[in-house]
């Protein structure tokens, strides 16, 4: 199959935390289309089974082929962790995920091999972030733990507040106890979260976020692959944005996080793929 270079690169989240990586990439490849769908309907992912997030994961890339799009990022922890693997055999063009970014960073920057990740029940409990970690560098030790307060708050735009001040010093304190030196926001809404975080973990904590990372792999896959855009990023809507519902809050709060106007977010039915 011959894959149109111009086309569109489809971004996918369970909602808001997947624009984390999509501001990346609007950074870091700007000739880039993107078409993001948040999955507002079905949030949080973090809670469901692996069964659900490959169903929900399958119908999401299927409205995405149906939008053109040239390669896929899954801009999300959990659906990384659990679909990844199922569905990259199901395609024909490229997809990545944001895990293996994330620990790859982690296992170069620590110095005193205590890594800490945070990140949904469904992603700890897969346990994949500390498999990639123990396969770059076995003498890193690894620790694990679920913050699933941390997506509604992100969700309800309580990003700055005493209440999420709170529950990141419950969540976070075995971190400080355990000696960590680098830490992976192994959830992509946690970085909308950083500054209330880096005040819990303090500053010589090493926070790493997958998206930066993430958006280098997409350029060196689109690279490798002869997919680089030759547009110039100035078309008309280089950046389409769907949900499965809440539209207009949706777009509202792409708004306060992107380097981009966003104009119009449709609603679009996602059990009918
Ligand atoms: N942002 C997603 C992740 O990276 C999922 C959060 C959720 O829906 O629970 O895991």
């Amino acid at each position: 199959m011959k894959i149109d270079r111009n086309a569109p690169v489809g971004v996918f989240d369970s909602g808001v935390g997947g624009l984390t990586v999509a501001r990346e990439i609007m950074r870091n490849l700007p000739s880039e289309k993107i078409v993001y769908f948040g999955d507002t309907a079905r949030v949080p992912y973090g809670s469901k089974s692996k069964e659900t997030i490959i169903r929900y994961s399958r119908q999401i890339i299927r409205f995405l082929q149906e939008q053109q799009v040239k390669a896929i990022v899954v801009a999300c922890n959990t659906a990384s962790a659990f679909a990844l693997d199922a569905v990259r055999d199901e395609l024909d063009i490229p997809i990545i995920g944001v895990i293996e970014p994330g620990a790859r960073v982690a296992a170069e920057e620590t110095k005193n091999k205590r890594v800490g990740i945070i990140g949904t029940i469904g992603t700890v409990d897969s346990g994949i972030h500390a498999d990639y970690l123990k396969m770059l560098d076995p003498q890193i030790t690894v620790i694990a733990k679920a913050c699933p307060l941390f997506v509604p708050l992100v969700e309800e735009g309580w990003l700055h507040d005493s209440v999420t001040l709170e529950v990141a010093g419950r969540y976070l304190k075995e971190f400080k106890d355990e000696e960590v030196d680098t830490l992976i926001l192994g959830c992509t809404h946690y970085p909308l979260l950083r500054s209330t975080i880096r005040t819990v973990m303090g500053e010589d904590v090493r926070l790493v976020n997958p998206a930066y990372e993430t958006a280098l792999e997409l350029l060196r896959l689109l690279k490798e692959k002869d997919l680089l855009s030759t547009g110039t990023g100035q078309e008309e809507f280089p950046y389409r944005f769907y949900v499965s519902d809440l539209a207009d809050k949706f777009k509202d709060f792409a708004n306060s996080i992107l380097p981009y106007d966003v104009e119009m977010t449709q609603k679009i039915n996602i059990e009918k793929y």
